[in-house]
């Protein structure tokens, strides 16, 4: 139960606070129970039921109840359903780390200057969904219906529509923390990005060329390297092993090519694996090696929330060493909960570059509420280029 229910009142609204002509009736996904990982939590775990809109006299007078039009399809939403993400939701909840829509009621404490009904918000996953630390993680955006504390809307920007704001600051931020705060990426260096069609490994690219780096980009499909080409990759590079055999091919002839043989200054990896430690082949003296994520090697700790680490990646030390390699550990929602000061920066800096039309995210694939395992499915496949959308 959200916090501000504690402050629920039955006093009635002074204005209209409720959309007339309300559609009171939707659906949502939920999940029950953790799975051993997550496509078993997709098959037998995950289910779709009848949601009525949220009874308003049990919410505070900070809440607004959200009608989601499109909630992003992540990454951690699939970690999470079988509890090998680090945060787990009580259960039972509903998956949806990031969406947006439109406000349809508004607690009486909230005035015009905040928020009025009908406008086009976006919901910053650090304050409420299934990621926050609160009392709102069962409501993510797999749903008709969300509710988020006033604290958590943000105005979607001009231009944006539904399907690009809940793309926007999950992994533009993670690539901000990244590249800018880690890995202080200066204009004129090389970074070598992985995973470069991803959510975050996209928004690094679209990043790193704001910044005046040079990307190299690899991934697993030529289509799909096509596209981050477009996106802004100087280079592309398709790092898949021959048929037959596991792990990534030899690429680092290729990106000392691309480098007049020095290497890259800043190393972005969201993949893991083989990948990381080919790359550690190609890196100039002193580079900056970014722990993003391990996408290729996603079983760290055990399914169902027993955490451990018994499949952690290694990185080989002798290489650390003879390079002067920097490794730095990234994680974003972590670390800004260690040191909130870190993030005001990175939100402006974010929205500076949205609002002067630099940055925009790229979504390839968008699903209805009742295709939510195919959606899922296509994440954990690697179909997806850039977001994938749900929309309720
Ligand atoms: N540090 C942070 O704060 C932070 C925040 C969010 C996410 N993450 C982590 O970053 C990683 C990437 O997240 P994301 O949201 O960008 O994921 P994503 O959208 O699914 O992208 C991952 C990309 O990795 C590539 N890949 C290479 N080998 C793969 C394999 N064996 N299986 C699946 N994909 C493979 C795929 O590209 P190709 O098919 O083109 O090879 C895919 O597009 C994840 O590990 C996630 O947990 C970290």
């Amino acid at each position: 139960m959200p916090n501000s229910m504690a402050d629920a009142t039955n006093k009635l609204p002074k204005q209209n606070t409720s959309a007339p002509f309300l559609n009171t009736s939707g659906r949502r996904v939920r999940i029950a129970q953790f799975a051993e990982n997550p496509m078993e939590g997709v098959e037998k775990n995950l289910y779709l039921e009848d949601q009525a809109m949220p009874d308003t006299s049990t919410l505070g007078s900070k809440d607004v109840i959200i009608n989601v039009k499109s909630s992003a399809v992540g990454w951690v939403d699939l970690l999470m359903s079988s509890g090998q993400y680090q945060h787990m939701p009580p259960l039972p909840y509903t998956p949806g780390l990031e969406y947006s829509g439109e406000i349809i009621w508004l607690g009486e404490g909230i005035d015009e200057s905040q928020a009025k009904l009908g406008d086009r918000v976006l919901v910053d996953g650090f304050v409420a969904g299934p990621r926050s630390p609160g009392n709102y993680q069962q409501y993510g955006g797999f749903a008709s219906f969300a509710v988020a504390p006033i604290a958590a809307i943000r105005a979607i920007p001009n231009g944006f529509s539904y399907d690009e704001a809940c793309n926007l600051l999950g992994s533009y931020e993670t690539a901000y923390h990244c590249l800018v705060a880690c890995g202080q990426l200066q204009k004129g260096e090389t970074v070598l990005i992985h995973g470069a069609s991803g959510a975050t490994g996209l928004a690094a690219v679209h990043i790193a060329k704001i910044l005046g780096a040079a990307v190299i980009a690899t991934g697993r499909s030529d289509e799909k390297l096509e596209i981050v080409k477009q996106q802004g990759a100087d280079h592309v590079i398709n790092c898949k092993a021959p048929t037959g055999e596991s792990g990534v091919r030899r690429f680092r002839d290729e990106v000392k090519a691309l480098t007049n043989g020095r290497g890259v200054d800043v190393v972005y990896d969201g993949v893991g694996g083989d990948i990381s430690i080919e790359s550690m082949r190609c890196v100039s003296f002193g580079a900056r090696f970014l722990v993003v994520g391990w996408a290729s090697t996603p079983f760290v700790s055990k399914g169902k929330g027993q955490r451990g680490a018994p499949n952690a990646n290694m990185l080989p030390t002798n290489l650390i060493m003879m390079k002067g390699l920097k490794v730095m550990g990234c994680p974003t929602v972590i670390s800004t909960q260690h040191d909130a000061s870190i993030r005001p920066e990175r939100l402006e800096k974010i929205m500076e570059w949205v609002h002067s039309g630099q940055l925009k995210p790229y979504v390839s694939h968008t699903y209805e509420l009742a295709e939510i395992k195919e959606a899922m499915k296509a994440k954990w496949n690697g179909d997806i280029i850039g977001g994938c959308v749900v929309h309720p």
